[in-house]
């Protein structure tokens, strides 16, 4: 028997109806019974300010800097702002990398899911990875999920419909987890 996997999943959009949020629900809907995923509200964090980390480090910060330590891996849902990923998302990636040396994303597993438009949010994924590689995180490379043209994708209640797109997620979760575990039993 394989232990559970704690899997954190952080979306880079807020509104309650996000493609790229229902991306993660699919996560949960398709992961394996030994892999539980938790979607995290992260909306209750300040804009990072230093004056405000010096004064006392946010209880809400704190609070997602502790979750985040807890989890064995992370999936970002990334969504596409302007060729890249949401403020929003870097602002919390960037509370939870505080103090210098303290970070919580440190060598922790990590995988990548998108939608947005004709490229699926590629270009905000690519520009993720560049920030997750400073700090040490472990990016699984394959499989991508990039879900084209979300519009056409979600049925009214926000459920993926693609067939495909559901099928690779299933196989990102399965991928992460088994990665997951090797690298653990490997340190
Ligand atoms: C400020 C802003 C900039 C955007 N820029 C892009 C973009 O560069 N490329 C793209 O494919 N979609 C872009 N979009 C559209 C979003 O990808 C789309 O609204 C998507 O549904 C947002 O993700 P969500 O549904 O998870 O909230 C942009 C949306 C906003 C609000």
């Amino acid at each position: 028997m394989t232990a559970q996997l704690d899997i954190l999943a952080i979306s880079g959009s807020l509104r309650k109806a996000s493609f790229n949020t229902a991306l993660l629900r699919t996560a949960q809907q398709e992961a394996p019974a030994d892999v539980a995923i938790e979607i995290y509200d992260y909306s209750d964090i300040p804009l990072y300010n230093g004056d405000i980390e010096a004064a006392g480090f946010p209880a809400t910060a704190q609070r997602l800097k502790d979750r985040v330590l807890k989890a064995d891996a992370i999936i970002f849902a990334v969504p596409e702002y302007n060729y890249s990923f949401p403020g929003v998302l870097k602002n919390a990636i960037d509370w939870a990398s505080r103090p210098y040396g303290k970070s919580a994303w440190m060598y922790k597993p990590v995988s990548l899911v998108s939608t947005g438009g004709g490229l699926g949010a590629a270009r905000a994924q690519y520009h993720i990875r560049q920030v997750l590689a400073s700090q040490g995180m472990h990016i699984l490379g394959a499989p991508e999920v990039f879900v084209t043209n979300a519009a056409t994708k979600f049925d009214a209640d926000g459920r993926l419909t693609d067939d495909v797109a559901r099928g690779l997620i299933k196989q990102q979760i399965a991928a992460l987890a088994a990665w997951t575990r090797r690298l653990a039993a490997s340190a």
